[in-house]
Formats: C-alpha cells, structure tokens, sequence
C-alpha cells in the first residue's frame, strides 16, 4: 500500500462516496446504528441561533441538518476541496447558507478566536492528528461557554472483522491504520485514521482545558437504512448488537476570557 495521502484520497472518492453511500441530511446522524440527534439529544439544548462550525463537513449534509435543527451562522470546514464542491451544491440545493473552508481541522489559525457557540464534527475526526493541535485550535474557536460535539468510530469496531464471529484482526490500542477503501471506485485509495480509545479522546480533549459533559458509547438502534444506504452489509449490521460503532462526546469551553 502507498502513504496514505488522506486529502489526495478524500478528493478522488468523493464523486463515488457521495453518489453511493452519501451520508443523510434529513437528520443529524451521528453513526451507523447510533441513535439519531433527536434521540441522543447532544447538542439540541445548545444549537438554536447558535453559530456553527462543522469539522470534516463532507459534502454538507450534516450542516443541513443542523439549519434544520435551528442553528445560526454556518460554516464548514474540509480538507478536501472535492467534499467542499459537494458541499456547495447541496446546501445551495437546499437553500442553506454557509461559509466554506478548506483547510486541516488540526490547523484553525485561518478562524477567529472566540467565534463559535458550538463546533460539531461527525465521524471526521478519525482522520485527524495530532489531537493537541486540533483540540488546542477548537478551544481557541470556541466562544468562552460554547460547545463542542463529535462523534467518531469505535476503536472496537475498527479493530473486528465485519463477518461472524466477528473476530479482532487489530489492537484495540493500535490507534493508527492505513486502511484501503474497497469497491467504491476502481483506484486503490488509501487512508490514514487514527481509531482512539474512548479514554483517549476524554485525556484529549480536557488536556486543552475543555470540560467533557458526555462521553457516550450508545447502543445500537434498529435502523436498516444503514444496510440500504451501503454502510453495513447484513453481518456488519449484526456485528454492532456486540461491538460499540461509535464514541460521542461532547465538551464546553468554561465560560470567561482564556
Ligand atoms: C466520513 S466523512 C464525514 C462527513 C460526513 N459526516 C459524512 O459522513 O459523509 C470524513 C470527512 O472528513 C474530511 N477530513 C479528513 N481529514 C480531515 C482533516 N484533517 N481536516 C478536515 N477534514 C478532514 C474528509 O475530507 C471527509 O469529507
């Protein structure tokens, strides 16, 4: 396998990823089998007129959910300005507005400080290192008061085989993989992601002077959209009633000046 190149690889599978398992935009979605917002309930006590910053924000769906959900000023960040075409064209096709940008989430200079209430980033943060740097930078961002929330893989769902029975092919502590996304497109694209423990995001996160609120590792919900939608194949989908998919958390700048 070459070096994974992840911006490289986002810009060429973006075309392939949003046309076949393109993430939902009716809801915010936080994994596969998680529960949805509306059920989990992590950020919708904060989000009304809050202004936003998403993370890793794809081809925008998750800021359309969250203009749904009632948040304030949008803006959207990616390292991969492919996502970001994609990004531009569905929040135009919805009628949302939102400020794009093109930059690593692990580097935030290019934003002003204490300009956010709420930072989100969904299933994006995998990707992302050193977290020093990206979680110094979300501090920064952040409002004194405002929050941050994300989700991300499990590390036990990375490190298991998605067939019966489900055995472990990587350590649990093993963090970084350079991983080959399969079938989606006929290049051989490669990624790095680093699949951290819950303890680790938790060490992370309150190490750059952030409170965590929530730590969740939800249990599954009974959602086949995951299967239709070409996330989970019928033994990936079973796998989840053992094994965790996701990790949220969710975390507050303390209020007053830094
Ligand atoms: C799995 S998608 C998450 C977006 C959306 N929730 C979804 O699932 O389609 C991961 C996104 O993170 C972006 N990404 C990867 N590394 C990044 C980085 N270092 N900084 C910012 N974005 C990054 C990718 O380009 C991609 O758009």
């Amino acid at each position: 396998m070459t070096t994974p190149d992840n911006e490289a690889s986002w810009d060429a599978l973006a075309g392939a990823y949003q046309e076949h398992v393109g993430w939902p935009d009716d809801e915010l979605a936080w994994g596969w089998r998680t529960p949805p917002e509306a059920e989990l309930g992590l950020v919708s006590d904060v989000v009304q007129g809050a202004t936003t910053l998403v993370l890793g924000c794809g081809g925008g769906q998750d800021l359309v959910a969250l203009a749904r959900l009632g948040a304030g000023a949008l803006t959207g960040l990616d390292v991969s300005s492919s996502q970001l075409e994609h990004a531009r064209r569905r929040l135009d096709g919805a009628g949302v507005a939102a400020d794009l940008v093109h930059a690593d989430a692990a580097d935030l200079d290019g934003l002003d400080a204490d300009s956010f209430d709420l930072v989100v980033s969904v299933q994006a943060l995998n990707y992302v290192d050193p977290l020093d740097r990206l979680f110094a930078g979300v501090r920064r961002v952040l409002s004194p008061g405002g929050t941050l929330a994300f989700s991300v893989m499990h590390p036990a769902e990375a490190a298991t085989e998605d067939a019966p029975p489900w055995p472990w092919t990587g350590s649990y502590f093993g963090e970084q993989r350079d991983w080959v996304w399969d079938g989606l497109t006929e290049d051989e694209l490669s990624f790095r992601s680093w699949f951290r423990s819950p303890a680790a995001w938790f060490t992370a996160v309150t190490d750059a002077g952030l409170v965590v609120e929530r730590l969740l590792e939800p249990a599954p919900v009974p959602d086949r959209r995951w299967i239709e939608r070409g996330w989970l194949d019928e033994d990936g989908y079973a796998k989840l009633d053992r094994v965790p998919a996701t990790i949220c958390l969710r975390a507050r700048r303390p209020p007053g000046p830094s």
